[in-house]
């Protein structure tokens, strides 16, 4: 909290909106949802007055919880090891989430305590997890078409065609949101995708987003998603907007793989000369032709040569309609 005066030269203290009573929140230590380099996602649950009613910018996203009661939340945490600098990036991480805003294909901040050692940031929970794992997990399931549905099998657990397309709409209309704010996310990948209760996908972990037209990324030992990076982005350590729709064509292939590893048989270190010489991932068995060739312009060699995330809306949402 700030101490301010106000015109009348009376004091005032003005609250961050965001920051939690740590006392409302329980971490879940047995439920482990997630963990990276330096920190772990756990389950939580948030009790008391509801936070997203005075936080939320769009208030169907505040009904989804209830005031007074326990309210599902994921919450990073630093490991025990963690030093100075993974505390600074995790204080980073909250503080690009505050300005990021409210939008329905985004896993959006519920809050965060930062008034403790170590800090803490609190998301909305996605029940469904991770996207890439959710997709293996399923390999067998999909069908290209609704008729191949098995009729014992319950409506979630069967993806169809439909519901990939539809994932991969979502999931760009989370990219045009932040691509609008000149936001570079710079791992977009079916990892980095959660699915709520409600099935609906969300771009999530933003460790690595900047607030830039372009970010040159140099690493300290963080590890470097090789095969979801653009040309320019191994050559010259260059990421924009257009990167990540590199990165987006990738997760095309993901998706309609039901999670196959890309370029499984090249080393990381010989990915620039592979994809120089002109090669790229070639159409999945179940990838419809027109998302094919989506995803080679994705890959188009120059950037300025790749459609915008609202161009690829555009066309996912044409298909869809066109299949319907
Ligand atoms: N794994 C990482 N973040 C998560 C979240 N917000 N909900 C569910 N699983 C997660």
């Amino acid at each position: 909290s700030n101490d301010y005066r106000d015109m009348s030269g009376k004091r005032k203290i003005e609250y961050d909106r965001w920051e939690m009573n740590a006392k409302n929140l329980v971490i879940n230590e047995n439920e482990k949802l997630g963990s990276g380099a330096f920190a772990s996602v756990f389950k939580g649950n948030l009790k008391g007055k509801n936070p997203l009613i005075e936080n939320a910018v769009n208030i169907n996203f505040a009904l989804e919880m209830n005031e007074n009661i326990e309210n599902e939340v994921a919450v990073k945490m630093l490991h025990a090891h963690a030093d100075d600098d993974n505390r600074a990036d995790l204080l980073n991480e909250i503080a690009f989430m505050k300005t990021l805003g409210y939008h329905p294909h985004v896993v959006n901040l519920i809050g965060c305590v930062t008034s403790l050692y170590d800090p803490l940031l609190i998301v909305e929970y996605c029940a469904y997890g991770d996207m890439l794992k959710l997709l293996r997990k399923h390999r067998e399931d999909l069908i290209p078409s609704e008729e191949g549905k098995k009729p014992d099998d319950p409506p979630e657990f069967v993806l169809a065609m439909r519901e990939l397309l539809s994932f991969a709409w979502q999931i760009s209309d989370g990219l045009v949101y932040l691509s609008s704010r000149n936001f570079i996310h710079r791992d977009v990948a079916a990892r980095n995708v959660l699915l709520t209760k409600r099935m609906v996908a969300k771009i999530s972990d933003f460790g690595l987003c900047r607030y830039s037209e372009v970010a040159l990324y140099t690493t300290k030992g963080g590890k470097l998603p090789i095969k979801w990076m653009a040309i320019e982005a191994l050559k010259q350590a260059e990421f924009t907007s257009k990167t990540d729709v590199w990165a987006y064509g990738v997760l095309l292939y993901e998706l309609f793989t039901m999670g196959d590893t890309p370029y499984h048989s090249i080393q990381p270190t010989d990915m620039s000369d592979y994809l120089l010489a002109g090669n790229r991932l070639e159409q999945p068995n179940l990838c419809p032709d027109e998302m094919y060739e989506l995803m080679r312009e994705c890959w188009a060699e120059r950037p300025e040569q790749r459609p915008t995330f609202e161009q690829i809306r555009q066309r996912i949402a044409a298909f869809l309609d066109v299949s319907s």
